[in-house]
């Protein structure tokens, strides 16, 4: 029995369990950013069908069920693998054509009409449409645009970043905050950011938020000098380009469980601990029409929903008046969450400034909203300040 300070230096001549999950998640990591895991989740399954069937037809009974469907389910995935890395892996694919503005829709409209790209085409955006998109984001990160007074960034990087799962993303914007930890410029980041990206959807291009499926070393080199590290803080990107119709099966599957929100009455209420449904579709609060339904369709980080807003109302002349609406964040998420709680408030005020109602957003104390003790959760960022003079 060897004694503890004779046991061998060397891990992995004994490989625990621990170092195992390590290894396995470092190949995890390394087939996700060399882009090759998206295929690997459709072979993967086909594989599991193939060997169904293969076993069913070893059993020898009920063979059309045990057999033949999953031969041909299993061979289908197959096809559909290798067919996902000729076209979209290897590019082997015909050109595609730029697709229309969508100067047609309504503000409410287009904001629906937004939804994550995660393929793009090999094109690079037009020249007008990179002038467009550099026009917005130099209007939207004005400083005296901002609710915070931390400076934002939203730098151009044309260079394939190792993003996950999106395939083809080759013109970016990295969006950066204060080094120092500063909540409000994550939220300025997301409202900026978000009408940057309306933008983008009106001009017919496709985006993408990427934040934990970024690989932060590689946007940092690409930065190159425009990055100071002590400084800066990276906080994600967004994958600007033409929506390819060649997506990878596992990343269309992904899509589609991803594309889904909760109901309205999980979302909105009318009591600042974010438990009372709001009435959504009565007046006063009816005045506010799709402006909540822009809200509830705004993107998140693994589309986790985490804002909440609570309206304040108030008797005026026996008549109800919509005095403000706090927004509310229903995680600890240090980053993620004030993004996309940035990301209500830009289609919140999208919405209303179609409506012509006028409001601000401003961030008030504890006092001024009327509550005693602040619970942890929710967790108040901010509120739109409904303007009664104009
Ligand atoms: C801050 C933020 C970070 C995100 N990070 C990623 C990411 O790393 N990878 C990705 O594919 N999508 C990412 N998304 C996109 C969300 O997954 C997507 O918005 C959500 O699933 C809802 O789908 P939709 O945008 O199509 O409505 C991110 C979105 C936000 C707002």
């Amino acid at each position: 029995m060897p004694q503890p300070e004779q046991l061998p230096r060397n891990h992995d001549m004994y490989p625990t369990a621990r170092s195992r999950r390590a290894r396995l998640w470092r190949l995890k990591l390394w087939l996700q950013f060399t882009g090759w895991l998206q295929y690997l989740i459709t072979t993967s399954v086909a594989i599991v069908f193939l060997v169904v069937s293969a076993a069913g037809w070893l059993i020898g009974t009920w063979q059309p069920l045990l057999f033949w469907l999953p031969l041909a389910i299993g061979l289908l995935l197959l096809a559909a693998a290798i067919f996902d890395v000729i076209t979209v892996k290897w590019g082997v694919r015909p050109t595609e054509p730029l697709p229309q503005r969508r100067d047609d829709l309504d503000t409410f409209d287009l904001i629906r009409a937004r939804r994550s790209c995660h393929s793009f085409q090999s094109r690079d955006l037009t020249a007008t449409d990179g002038a467009e998109l550099m026009q917005a984001v130099n209007e939207y990160t004005r400083h005296d645009r901002l609710i915070g007074a931390g400076p934002i960034r939203l730098e151009y990087v044309a260079a394939p970043l190792t993003i996950w799962p999106g395939v083809g993303a080759h013109e970016f914007l990295v969006a950066i905050a204060p080094h120092d930890y500063d909540r409000l410029a994550l939220v300025d980041v997301g409202r900026s950011l978000q009408k940057v990206v309306l933008q983008a959807t009106r001009m017919g291009a496709g985006t993408c938020w990427i934040g934990p499926g970024a690989d932060q070393s590689s946007v940092v080199k690409h930065l190159g000098n425009r990055f100071d590290p002590e400084k800066d803080h990276v906080v994600c990107v967004c994958a600007v380009g033409y929506r390819s119709r060649f997506t990878p099966l596992s990343v269309r599957a992904m899509e589609r469980v991803m594309h889904r929100r909760l109901p309205l009455k999980s979302l909105f209420f009318s009591d600042p601990h974010c438990e009372v449904p709001l009435a959504v579709d009565v007046a006063p609060l009816s005045s506010f029409g799709r402006c909540y339904e822009v809200c509830q369709w705004s993107p998140s980080s693994y589309n986790a929903q985490t804002t909440r807003c609570a309206a304040v109302t108030e008797l005026v002349g026996g008549e109800h008046k919509v005095v403000r609406f706090d927004f509310h964040t229903t995680t600890t998420s240090r980053f993620y969450a004030p993004v996309a709680l940035g990301i209500w408030c830009a289609n919140w005020e999208t919405g209303c400034d179609t409506l012509g109602i006028p409001g601000n957003f401003a961030v008030l104390p504890a006092d001024a909203r009327g509550v005693g003790d602040v619970p942890e959760l929710p967790h108040y960022d901010m509120s739109w300040i409904a303007d009664p003079e104009k």
